[in-house]
């Protein structure tokens, strides 16, 4: 098989893309992608595995597929170099998801840590789990192979997922013979990239505690998050007393996001972060100029992405037409990995007739 190197990712248009998204995946796509060390980049906008967990609210899938396809736009996914595609646009996923579920156990599928998780969530356990959501590692496991992804940057979360589809694609290659590739996870170096906790401090930025930043919002809607939710530290209630930067919000966004540019420009009193926070521990460093700088920082990386947005906003035409042209292109590739999977599998009935001639030869046998 010839080595190319093929990216895919892909989020699930449930909702707008926050900070958390930013940090921990969004910024590290646009660097692989301007890197150039990749042949082919893809990102899917996964809508059926949305619709797992979302069968009765269509409606928000719907909704969300044009914020998340603006989010990408606006921090610099550029659809020239990248290809922004829709999963129920590729029937492709579909039928390999059918194949690849006779390949994998419902014990090992009980298994998966994340969707373990994700089911106590849901409340699956109690209302009764849809079939589709239990496979959705599979699903993923055909995203991933019909695009002949060798790489697949992800957070940690997902790594179950990337290790089902690799036993899937051995499986796969043992059975029928060599024809997936099989996929590498790529998680975040950066501990802090990880996982950017939410400003109450809660371990993650969710829609449902209002504790998220939204790409997409406007200065005021920051600043209030920041000085009215921000979590700091609690021990820390005169300027003067000493001051803990561990598990301080204010100071896990900065460790994500600040450079020393920016104490140039904002905070000149300071050459560097550690210098920052050696004054917060010692005392004399107040929250209130801590809050301050880290909303400048904030809009120092939000502004661009607002004023792109607020561009692409303007011409939905195009934004659309960048999903079709990169679904069909999608489809062409997700087409061709199928066709393959089913002439392994001796399953092409009609490519050509050579199954007649079978025929003819096995029944000439049984006659004989
Ligand atoms: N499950 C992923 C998430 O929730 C989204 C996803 C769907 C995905 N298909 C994918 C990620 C393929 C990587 C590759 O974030």
């Amino acid at each position: 098989m010839e080595e190319k190197n093929i990216i895919l990712t892909g989020d699930r248009p449930t909702g707008r893309l926050h900070l958390g998204h930013y940090v921990g995946s969004l910024n590290r796509r646009v660097q692989l992608q301007n890197s150039g060390k990749y042949d082919e980049i893809y990102i899917l906008i996964a809508d059926d595995q949305a619709l797992t967990d979302n069968a009765d609210n269509p409606r928000k899938i719907r909704d969300n597929i044009v914020n998340v396809v603006l989010d990408y736009l606006s921090v610099g996914i550029d659809p020239a170099k990248t290809t922004i595609c829709v999963q129920s646009g590729l029937p492709a996923l579909h039928a390999l998801t059918f194949y690849y579920m006779n390949l994998v156990t419902t014990a090992r599928l009980s298994r998966n840590p994340t969707v373990k998780s994700e089911i106590q969530m849901r409340g699956f356990a109690e209302e009764g789990l849809p079939t589709g959501f239990f496979i959705y590692p599979v699903s993923q496991a055909a995203d991933i192979t019909a695009f002949n992804a060798n790489v697949v940057p992800v957070g940690e979360d997902q790594l179950p997922m990337l290790e089902q589809a690799r036993e899937i694609v051995e499986k796969f290659n043992r059975i029928y013979g060599e024809t997936l590739v099989l996929p590498t996870a790529m998680i975040p170096e950066n501990e802090m990239q990880r996982r950017l906790p939410g400003v109450d401090g809660k371990a993650k930025m969710s829609k449902s505690l209002g504790n998220c930043i939204y790409l997409s919002d406007d200065s005021k809607t920051i600043k209030k998050q920041v000085n009215g939710k921000m979590y700091t530290d609690p021990t820390h209630l005169q300027i003067s007393d000493p001051g803990h930067t561990e598990g301080n919000v204010v100071f896990t966004y900065l460790d994500a996001l600040c450079n020393d540019d920016l104490f140039a420009e904002y905070l000149p009193e300071y050459a560097n972060l550690e210098e920052m926070k050696e004054h917060y521990r010692r005392g004399g460093l107040g929250d209130g100029t801590c809050k301050k700088f880290l909303i400048n920082v904030l809009e120092e990386t939000l502004s661009p992405i607002r004023a792109n947005r607020a561009k692409w906003e303007a011409d939905i035409d195009s934004v659309y037409d960048i999903i079709k042209t990169g679904t069909q292109k999608a489809e062409e590739t997700t087409n061709e990995t199928l066709a393959k999977v089913r002439k392994a599998m001796k399953i092409n009935y009609f490519d050509d007739r050579s199954i007649v001639n079978e025929w003819n030869e096995l029944l000439k046998q049984a006659r004989q």
